[in-house]
């Protein structure tokens, strides 16, 4: 069973990818770290704590990290018109019972990297600050990370927080630029899979039918997701699910078929910055530094998806 740390910016596709990952028999979720991106840090690491006692897992350390991108002031402001303003479509779960770790993500993030040495697998569903953060710190945990997988990046797509770049890339472009050049084995689930792999509305009933209180708020986040969705693509059939497809390469990478390419990210463009560069000439530059996933099973994946999160 793989050992996964996941890093999140809790939002409404990152409490899906919990829910998966916790409620999956293939993970193992020894940690969550938590960022800025979708919400701030705080709101992102209490809706976490909330999600985690909805779910009866409270034993899983949340841990604080990056409130901001490493080198820059914030691109962005938070996304309420996706998430809600708290994150997680307006819900009313009560405030979480329990505290944060008192460990900083980096800290966790490298302790847990030591003790577990190639056995760790680093899902980063927000930017990649934390990440990058850690490797300034203790370049070691390059050859001791099993593998790193991000939700984030659009090889051969458009972008969407722009025309040209990736929420989470454009979230913290110097952090993901210092990531792919760091040596660290990352395999990149951007939008050119995520954007295939829809929820239907149809789900939010079925959900609803369970008369659970997990079922209850899925279907009441997702519906606020999906809402947002329909306005921002008219005739999408249903709302991506970005950050739980990360979760799932890692249960079964071959829901996903990756192509090893060399990825830069634009730091300094006017209209491109966060825009992952793939080299897809023939002849590349440089050699590859990041497996991108090209295609995938999105019935598979979202039959197994359906199967676990609720
Ligand atoms: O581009 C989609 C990504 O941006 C997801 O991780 C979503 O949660 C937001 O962070
Ligand atoms: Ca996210």
């Amino acid at each position: 069973m793989k050992k996964v740390i996941l890093d999140v910016d809790t939002g409404i596709d990152d409490a899906l990818a919990i829910a998966y990952a916790v409620n999956s028999k293939d993970s193992e979720l020894v940690g969550i770290t938590t960022s800025f991106g979708n919400t701030s840090v705080d709101e992102a690491t209490r809706n976490t704590l909330q999600l985690l006692e909805l779910l009866g897992r409270e034993d899983i350390p949340v841990c604080p990290g990056a409130e901001k991108p490493l080198f820059r002031p914030p691109l962005k402001e938070k996304a309420a018109f996706i998430h809600g303003d708290d994150g997680m479509g307006n819900h009313s779960l009560p405030l979480p019972k329990a505290k944060p770790s008192e460990k900083h993500s980096v800290e966790f993030i490298i302790e847990m990297i030591h003790k577990h040495p190639n056995e760790i697998t680093l899902v980063f569903v927000a930017s990649l600050a934390n990440l990058a953060l850690a490797v300034m710190k203790d370049p070691s945990i390059v050859e001791k990370v099993e593998r790193v997988v991000i939700m984030g990046g659009a090889a051969t797509v458009p972008g969407n927080a722009t025309p040209a770049a990736e929420a989470n890339i454009y979230a913290d472009p110097e952090a993901a630029e210092y990531v792919f050049r760091s040596g660290l084995p990352v395999t990149m689930v951007g939008l050119d899979v995520t954007m295939q792999t829809l929820l239907p509305w149809e789900q939010l009933e079925v959900w609803r039918q369970k008369k659970t209180p997990l079922g209850d708020f899925m279907a009441h986040i997702v519906e606020f997701y999906i809402n947002a969705y329909r306005n921002m693509y008219p005739n999408i059939k249903g709302c991506a699910l970005h950050d739980p497809l990360a979760i799932g390469a890692v249960i079964n990478p071959g829901f996903i078929k990756t192509k090893p390419m060399h990825i830069q990210v634009d730091c300094d463009g006017i209209h491109s910055v966060g825009r992952t560069i793939a080299d897809l000439r023939s002849i590349p530059a440089n050699p590859p530094n990041v497996d991108v996933a090209l295609e995938v099973d999105a019935d598979g994946f979202l039959k197994h998806f359906l199967s676990v999160v609720v």
